[in-house]
């Protein structure tokens, strides 16, 4: 679905981040991408959501160069962002933030996500930062893009819901045939992912989880 091919990217002349990039990124798999801070990782995730072009290679998404598709369109069509800071607008409820860029009917979505009714109504202020998450998710699920690209979604939160949200992003992956793209830098969060990619000198290398680790 997504491919990268030859990619190189620097964001000065003299200081390469990334260099001989490439990966596949296939429908209703769940992708960590894994690597110690400052390494890349935020910008492969903005190459991959057409925010910047590599300077070097190209992404393919379902055979066309994103390039040429359109930057701009293929974020408005293809993917969604979820990031470590949850990203909604302050001012409005659980609903209306995940209605903003619906596609999908919000209900379901905010059902899918485990949010109880009573919190639909509620500023998102008021939730608490794994709520919060999960309202995230729920926009991006309601937005129907192909693609959920999340940067860190769980840097902020404990462990076990860490986990939950985890949970939720391979669900959406699993149920739903997205293709799913976590950065992380938990290399236990990284182990529960269909595919790990790691830093290994200026790019990534991906390895298939073994079916064991798989749920
Ligand atoms: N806008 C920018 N201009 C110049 N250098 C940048 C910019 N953003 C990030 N970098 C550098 O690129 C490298 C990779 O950054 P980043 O992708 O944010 O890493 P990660 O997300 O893995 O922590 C770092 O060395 C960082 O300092
Ligand atoms: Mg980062």
């Amino acid at each position: 679905m997504l491919q990268i091919v030859d990619m190189m990217y620097s964001y000065t002349d003299y200081n390469t981040v990334l260099e001989d990039v490439n990966l596949d990124f296939e429908q209703g798999k769940l992708y960590a991408i894994l690597g110690k801070s400052g390494c890349g990782k935020t910008t492969m995730l903005s190459l991959l959501g057409g925010l910047d072009s590599p300077r070097k290679g190209k992404i393919l998404y379902n055979g066309t160069d994103i390039r040429e598709y359109g930057l701009d369109r293929h974020r408005q069509d293809h993917a969604a962002f979820i990031f470590q800071g949850y990203n909604l607008i302050e001012y409005m409820t659980v609903k209306e933030n995940v209605a903003l860029t619906a596609k999908l009917p919000v209900e379901e979505a905010l059902e899918k996500v485990g949010l109880s009714k009573e919190l639909w109504d509620r500023n998102v202020l008021k939730l608490s930062g794994g709520q919060q998450q999960r309202v995230a998710i729920a926009r991006g699920i309601a937005s129907n893009k192909p693609i959920l690209l999340a940067d860190e979604p769980t840097g902020n939160l404990d462990e076990d819901t860490a986990k939950d949200i985890l949970a939720l992003l391979k669900k959406s992956a699993h149920e739903e045939g997205r293709c799913v793209i976590m950065v992380t830098h938990s290399s236990a969060l990284a182990q529960e992912a269909d595919v790990l990619c790691e830093f290994q000198d200026k790019h990534f290398v991906a390895k298939e989880a073994a079916d064991e680790n798989r749920s």
